[in-house]
């Protein structure tokens, strides 16, 4: 981001999640560069009811309670929900202790709000994903003009490489890769951070540590999030925990950071093999036309340093 610009207008739509949480955090300690809009929730990680009572409790440890949260869609387009306990926990942030939200969700709908609020927008807005694109997708379909408002789409999901939740597709994509072909069609200005990107921004023991120590309560409650989906990554994956989402946040902030490429992606809908494989034509084989910026690196140091530096900044009492 340019010093000194005016704050970015921005809507982020996520499924907390540790991650999303961390991300959440990263966004509201940055009030300076980014205006947050609003926070719509869909279900992903966990049903749609703890997704949405989860963000208004990361607004509350992050001291931006007047953050409104809306409620989205409750399922995916066409599949059936598939949510990610066995990584998130039955809380969907397991570890991070935080006490009940202090007020409640909006009471519009996600999609209404996301149609009105780019109708009436005088500045075009940035869209952060950090889930299935069921939300954004429903949107679209239903106000395809809403398109011309939305200056860039930065979002978690797919893969250069291996999935995560089949061997092919990444989680988000394939919970709903319906919405995805519909968002990755819609003529967005896109950039997609997968997990060849997100893989490289493990919280080690020592990143870790060094976020504890910050001793506030959002970043303590990002340790106890971390303790706890660290050992379900190492259980399953091997390895410690990646951040994903919050590199979305961190793109947005420091896109010197990052590093990728434009090329063509598609979105499998059909096979059940591979259904949500984001396939990216790195090669330009299909002689189809770019649609996507695809990061393909990280500069791993820099972005635990501005994430470490900006959860410093939350309130020390909430
Ligand atoms: O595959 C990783 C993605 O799936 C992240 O957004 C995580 O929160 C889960 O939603
Ligand atoms: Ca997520």
């Amino acid at each position: 981001m340019k010093k000194n610009a005016k704050p970015l207008p921005l809507i982020i739509d996520c499924d907390p999640g540790q991650d999303d949480a961390i991300a959440l955090m990263l966004a509201m300690a940055s009030p300076a560069e980014l205006d947050l809009l609003g926070i719509c929730a869909v279900a992903g990680n966990v049903p749609l009811r703890l997704t949405e009572a989860n963000a208004r409790r990361v607004r509350d440890v992050a001291g931006r309670p007047e953050v409104a949260v809306f409620a989205g869609c409750p399922r995916p387009m066409v599949k059936i929900l598939e949510t990610g306990e066995y990584v998130h926990g039955k809380s969907g942030i397991d570890g991070a202790d935080l006490p009940e939200p202090s007020r409640p969700a909006e009471a519009e709908h996600a999609v209404d709000w996301l149609i009105d609020t780019l109708r009436r927008a005088d500045d075009p807005i940035t869209l952060a994903t950090l889930g299935p694109l069921t939300n954004i997708a429903m949107a679209i379909v239903m106000a395809p003009d809403i398109v011309e408002n939305i200056s860039e789409l930065v979002l978690m999901g797919g893969a250069l490489s291996l999935g995560n939740i089949t061997p092919a597709a990444e989680f988000n994509i394939y919970s709903d890769p319906h919405a995805a072909h519909i968002v990755f069609e819609a003529g967005l200005k896109l950039t997609m951070i997968g997990l060849d990107v997100t893989h490289q921004a493990r919280a080690t023991p020592a990143r870790l540590e060094a976020i504890r120590a910050i001793g506030n309560p959002a970043a303590t409650c990002v340790a106890g999030m971390l303790d706890f989906y660290g050992a379900q990554y190492v259980s399953t994956f091997g390895e410690g925990a990646p951040l994903h989402d919050p590199c979305v946040i961190a793109y947005i902030l420091r896109p010197d950071l990052f590093a990728g490429q434009e090329m063509r992606v598609d979105i499998e809908i059909s096979s059940p093999l591979t259904i949500g494989r984001t396939v990216c034509d790195v090669h330009a084989r299909s002689g189809r036309a770019a649609n996507v910026n695809v990061l393909e690196n990280i500069y791993a140091d820099g972005f635990f340093e501005l994430l470490g530096e900006r959860l410093a900044r939350l309130p020390k009492n909430i």
